[in-house]
């Protein structure tokens, strides 16, 4: 069986379940579909199909626990930059991100997606993949979420992983099973974000 087979579960249910998956045991992911998982990401769109994507699958343990500090020092440098410096300084909408800061080094399975060159254009190029990459394992019943990490951690995170110099990572995405359940999802209606042939024209 392919990938495309086994990946079964009904586009609708997929998206419409999918939400970010922060806690996560700590069981390992079958190399099977993990496999599954990076065949959909690279199944999307990409500029002239440039295809300008590398994902770094990181399952080692000693090295997701040196990486753990390093994400946290990252999400700290993202919250300093908008004004807050200590959990006490965060609005609540924070918390499951900060704890997620904490214990990312312990998700099974973390990817780099990364751009095999630097600037918006390949950046562009690679973000549909990681829907791709979230939704093929929404339907295995893996969950994770899209981060980023920030300036202040990018030369020690690329010697960590022998990222070239003129590569960029895009999105970290911590992957494994739920603790918790999957969607739905608190969206704002599409009545409230779509118009028909100009901006102001109501969609009812
Ligand atoms: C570009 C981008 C950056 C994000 N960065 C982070 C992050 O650094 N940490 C985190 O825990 N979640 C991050 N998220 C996840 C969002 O917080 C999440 O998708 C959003 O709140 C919706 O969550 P829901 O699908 O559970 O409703 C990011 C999502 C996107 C698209």
């Amino acid at each position: 069986m392919n990938a495309e087979s086994r990946l079964s579960m009904p586009v609708g249910e997929a998206i419409f379940t999918q939400r970010a998956i922060r806690r996560l045991k700590p069981d390992p992911i079958p190399e099977s579909d993990l496999r599954d998982v990076l065949e959909a990401a690279t199944r999307a769109p990409s500029g002239g199909n440039s295809q300008p994507w590398h994902f770094i699958v990181v399952r080692d343990a000693a090295l997701r626990q040196k990486f753990g500090p390093l994400y946290r020092e990252a999400w700290w440098a993202k919250r300093a930059d908008s004004g807050y410096h200590s959990p006490e300084d965060l609005p609540p909408a924070y918390r499951a991100a900060m704890r997620l800061a904490d214990e990312i080094g312990a998700s099974p399975v973390i990817v780099l997606l990364c751009a095999t060159a630097k600037g918006p254009g390949p950046m562009g190029s690679v973000i549909p993949a990681a829907q791709n990459l979230l939704l093929a394992a929404r339907a295995l019943g893996i969950g994770g979420t899209i981060t980023t990490l920030h300036a202040q951690v990018e030369d020690r995170v690329h010697a960590m992983f022998g990222i070239p110099e003129t590569a960029q990572i895009v999105y970290c995405l911590p992957l494994g099973y739920p603790r918790g359940r999957f969607g739905p999802a608190k969206r704002k209606p599409v009545s409230e974000v779509c118009s028909y042939d100009n901006w102001d024209n109501a969609f009812s």
